[in-house]
């Protein structure tokens, strides 16, 4: 004889194979373009050596870790060619929209300050080369955001 709970566990898995394809149909409609930017992000590593970061970022880390390699991997982030506030502002907005991301506020702002944080010391080439092409304004905005967490990493 079957438990109830023997009965609802191939339901359970089905279900989950199914949440499953939808996520992997979801990436495969990618138009060429992004989809050749993805796989040139994806080819780098797939984590970050936190080690010399401060606890408040490496708690953060593990909360990007957890979050945004659910669809993609982890390296396609790690290894893409954001890096200004603005912009990891808008990505992690546009993943926190994404059917089945399941990313409160309060992570989505965690993530946004380890990608900050993480490019502007990672990244600072990137960063400075970003900076350099904005308007005085833009860019003074940019800094100012930049500073901030790096001043006062734990501040929410
Ligand atoms: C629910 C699925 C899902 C989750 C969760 C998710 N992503 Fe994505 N991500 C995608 C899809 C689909 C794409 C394909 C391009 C697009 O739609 O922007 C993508 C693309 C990207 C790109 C490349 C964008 C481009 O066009 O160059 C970055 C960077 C990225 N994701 C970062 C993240 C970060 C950071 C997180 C965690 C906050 C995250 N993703 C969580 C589905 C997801």
């Amino acid at each position: 004889m079957h438990s109830p709970i023997t009965k609802y566990v191939p339901w359970a898995l089905s279900a989950l194979l199914l949440a499953a394809g939808v996520l992997r149909a979801d990436d495969k409609k990618l138009d060429p373009e992004t989809q050749a930017r993805v796989d040139r992000f994806e080819k780098g590593p797939a984590s970050i050596d936190v080690s010399a970061y401060p606890a408040p970022i490496k708690a953060n880390y593990e909360v990007f870790r957890e979050k945004c390699a659910l669809c993609h991997k982890l390296s396609r982030p790690i290894n893409s060619d954001y890096a200004l506030p603005d912009e990891w502002s808008r990505y992690v907005k546009r993943m926190m929209f994404k059917p089945g991301s399941n990313i409160s506020t309060g992570a989505g702002k965690k993530i946004y300050t380890f990608l900050v944080y993480d490019s502007a010391v990672r990244k600072k080439a990137m960063v400075d080369e970003k900076l350099a092409k904005l308007a005085a304004d833009v860019r003074a905005a940019e800094e100012a955001k930049i500073k901030e967490i790096l001043a006062d990493p734990g501040k929410k």
